[in-house]
């Protein structure tokens, strides 16, 4: 008898489990309590009180046992440990850039770089800036710019690389701006902001011919640089029969440097770097560098942070462990879009993002529908998301409000933490939200800060 090979249409998690976590359960009624106690603010939950958290994949992940090796032998010297050298060589040899600066995460590598290069006046173009990025830009007196292409912000274009620049509006902004006023040019893989959407690396090379025609130096945020690179071998032609290391070298090799939070693909739970070639800018950021986070051979690291991270670069660019990370994204989207609940499409690397504007009509902006999903969420299921809509955004400079561009409910997904039985879970509990949206209503915001008002504002359901 010869057996025909047998191939799999369910694509498992790539890992045994040898450590648990458990998970609290709690009844719905105890979810109203916790939640009007919360200021109907999931920020403010007790993480034990939620069932399946997608606040985040920022440092949520869970890490392998050869991690956790690396964290036991790791070297704890303050100048010159053997870590930060093996972290050094990881980052090397993925990345090709000179120079490693570490940092405790990736806002602090944002912080070094933009406070050394950027200068009241000057422009600083992305596809999108996530917020922290934006932040430093604007805190060192600089205008950071979104060009990301116009796919890019309609929630049901399919097109395959919504993260991409739009070449165009670079190139006027170019213009516009003056090249001396453009200290980077930077690029988001995958686009957070705009759907964890990826970039291609045609657009990449681009980007980069024109920052050095323009001579201007071209930066990479790459927190999610191995899902970015598994898009462009899954998406792009020519580039299937590659390994994510090798697509990864050579998107990083079109670049200057990059800033990195390695709470994302680094595989870790903190940590960050600044990497890049020139000599010169590295030795200025060295020295802000060892004023704000440490010498430079730890910077906001451990020596068991930076065994960690070496490490995590290497196992995000495990074929095996994208092939089930993107699916599983994926697998959520697919039911989702089958129960005809609105997302944005194609789903992106890290998230699921829910388009409350459509499925809750009824409550206009500023009534923060994509805040009453996420609640719905929670009440019924446990679940905790994350509100990317008119709280998170809608605050102007002289304290009126104008709605965001979208509301959208953002379901990040921690790497290798949770089982496909999770995501069915999930998907029932989104179901039945959605089955009964015509029952939810708006919120109001009863105190909260004038900035970043999303994290600790109090709130109060609007009674239909
Ligand atoms: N750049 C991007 C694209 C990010 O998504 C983040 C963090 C950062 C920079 C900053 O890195 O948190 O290590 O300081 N994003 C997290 C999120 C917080 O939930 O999307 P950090």
């Amino acid at each position: 008898m010869k057996l025909k090979e047998f191939e799999s249409d369910t694509i498992i998690e790539p890992f045994r489990i040898r450590s648990v976590e458990p998970v609290r359960f709690t009844s719905m009624e105890e979810r109203e309590r916790l939640l009007k106690e919360a200021g109907y603010n999931p920020f403010l939950l007790k993480a034990d009180d939620v069932l399946i958290d997608l606040l985040t994949d920022s440092g949520t992940g869970a890490m392998s046992s050869k991690q956790w090796a690396g964290m036991i032998a790791s070297d704890e010297s303050y100048a010159g440990s053997s870590s930060f050298y093996k972290l050094e060589s990881a980052v090397r040899d993925i990345t090709g850039f000179k120079h490693l600066i570490p940092t405790h995460q990736g806002r602090a590598a944002e912080n070094i770089f933009f406070t050394t290069i950027a200068r009241e006046g000057d422009v600083i173009p992305s596809n999108t800036h996530f917020d922290t990025t934006r932040a430093h830009v604007e805190h060192a007196g600089a205008e950071a710019r979104d060009l990301v292409i116009a796919e890019g912000r309609q929630s049901e274009s399919r097109h395959p690389f919504k993260g991409n620049m739009d070449l165009e509006k670079l190139e006027r902004t170019i213009q516009e701006a003056g090249a001396d006023n453009i200290p980077v040019i930077m690029i988001t893989v995958t686009n957070n902001s705009g759907g964890g959407q990826p970039v291609s690396m045609d657009n990449i090379r681009s980007v980069s011919e024109i920052a050095r025609k323009h001579d201007i130096p071209f930066f990479i945020d790459a927190c999610r640089f191995a899902e970015n690179a598994w898009f462009i071998k899954t998406r792009e032609e020519g580039f299937s029969g590659e390994k994510p290391v090798d697509i990864a070298r050579k998107m990083f090799s079109y670049a200057d440097g990059c800033t990195m939070s390695a709470k994302k693909d680094g595989m870790a739970n903190i940590g960050g770097f600044l990497a890049l070639n020139s000599d010169e800018l590295a030795s200025e950021c060295r020295n802000l560098e060892i004023l704000t986070e440490g010498f430079p051979t730890y910077g906001g690291m451990a020596g068991y942070d930076m065994e960690a991270v070496a490490q995590g670069l290497y196992e995000a660019l495990d074929s095996d462990y994208l092939r089930y990370r993107i699916r599983s994204i994926a697998y959520l989207g697919d039911k989702l879009s089958g129960a005809g609940i609105p997302i944005v499409q194609p789903t992106g690397g890290h998230a699921v993002y829910l388009d409350a504007k459509k499925i809750l009509p009824h409550i206009p902006p500023e009534r923060y529908p994509a805040w009453s999903f996420n609640n719905a969420l929670y009440l019924l299921g446990g679940v905790r998301g994350v509100e990317i809509g008119t709280v998170m955004f809608g605050r102007q400079p002289d304290g009126s409000e104008k709605p965001a561009a979208m509301e959208l409910v953002r379901l990040a997904f921690p790497r290798r933490v949770y089982t496909q039985s999770h995501v069915d879970y999930l998907a029932e509990v989104i179901i039945s939200a959605f089955r009964q949206r015509e029952q939810l209503g708006g919120y109001k915001i009863v105190s909260g800060p004038a900035v970043l008002r999303h994290f600790s504002a109090r709130l109060e359901p609007i009674d239909k």
